[in-house]
């Protein structure tokens, strides 16, 4: 057994051109394996592939080439074991409107075959918080309601892993917190969670790795902390006790700037230049330091140095 939740080689995926639209190559041949136990976040821009490669492990898209095993086992060899092993929450909507959260529940459960006894109908009701609208018509939940009783069907199964497309795209910071203390929850029981998003603030404080896709490739797969040390670049912002109108003579490999608001900021390789040599260097120049902050790349930094201009 290995100890990878999900390990895909070689996945392509080729949409058939229809009447208006060619043939578009969505996945152009992806690796990627997803440990046991992690909160994986896939992230790209839009179009970038996202969420063809997790219908395909649902099981909704069919590949065009590749392998994928789902927790040992390979989809096309042993289609119902994979299936029971991964839970999909998708980007759509895909709700009848005239069931209710409970009857949706009961029904997505007997489609994966859990026996009446085993289902946990209510305890998942509890989970996403619907447990006061369990019989209300869906068509009379909002938008942040539905994408919960989503969450909920994924888990009628207790899958070992949990697939969330853009769980948190259009909801509100209270529902956003609610979906991730919950995610949290059930990675802490084990749970393997795979997760696209567009905030990518969530992904550096959700995930423990990331890759990043573009154009059905994968151009990056780190993990979060690892990801973030790649930019090497880091900012030091220093505030003057007066107004300073130029900058001090500086060493090689940095490089300053004086913002409108006053403060003094300097760019440099946090590998080459240790940030003291700055202090110094401003000091030298009699400069009084009121207060220092310093600016780190972020995520988005490091999808935007990755993504932009390909
Ligand atoms: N059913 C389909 N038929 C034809 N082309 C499709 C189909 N689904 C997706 N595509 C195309 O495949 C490419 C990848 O789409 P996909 O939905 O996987 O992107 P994504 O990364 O999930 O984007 P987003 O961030 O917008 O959700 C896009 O060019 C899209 O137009
Ligand atoms: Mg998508």
């Amino acid at each position: 057994m290995t100890d990878n939740a999900i390990e895909i080689t070689g996945l392509k995926k080729t949409y058939a051109a229809t009447g208006r639209s060619p043939a578009k190559e969505a996945l152009k041949g992806i690796d990627l394996s997803i440990p046991r136990g992690s909160i994986f976040g896939l992230l790209g821009p839009n179009g970038a592939g996202k969420s063809t490669l997790i219908n395909v492990l649902a099981g909704l898209v069919v590949k065009s080439a590749g392998k994928v095993r789902i927790w040992g086992f390979d989809q096309d060899v042993n289609p119902r074991q994979s299936r029971a092993a991964i839970g999909i929450m998708p980007q759509e909507p895909n709700l009848d409107p005239f069931f209710t959260p409970r009857g949706s529940l009961d029904v997505q459960a007997g489609l994966y075959g859990v026996p009446k006894a085993q289902r946990r109908t209510e305890e998942i009701l509890d989970l996403i918080g619907l447990a006061d609208k369990a019989d209300a018509y869906a068509r009379s939940l909002s938008g942040g309601m539905r994408r919960r009783l989503l969450l909920g069907k994924a888990l009628v199964h207790s899958p070992q892993i949990l697939v969330l497309d853009e769980p948190t795209a259009g909801v509100d910071i209270e529902l956003r917190n609610l979906l991730w203390q919950n995610v949290r929850k059930l990675n802490d029981a084990g749970m393997t969670i795979i997760l696209t998003t567009h905030y990518l603030e969530e992904a550096e404080a959700m995930c423990d790795e990331i890759a990043i896709i573009n154009h059905g490739e994968m151009i990056v797969r780190d993990t979060t902390a690892n990801l973030l040390g790649t930019l090497d670049q880091k900012t030091l912002v220093i505030t003057p006790d007066a107004n300073h109108p130029n900058l001090p003579p500086l060493p090689g490999g940095i490089t300053g700037q004086r913002r409108d608001n006053g403060t003094l900021a300097f760019t440099y390789q946090s590998s080459k230049t240790p940030a003291g040599e700055i202090i110094q260097a401003v000091r030298d120049a009699g400069i009084t330091i009121r207060d220092v902050t310093s600016e780190q790349p972020d995520l988005e930094d490091v999808f935007l140095s990755l993504t932009s201009g390909r």
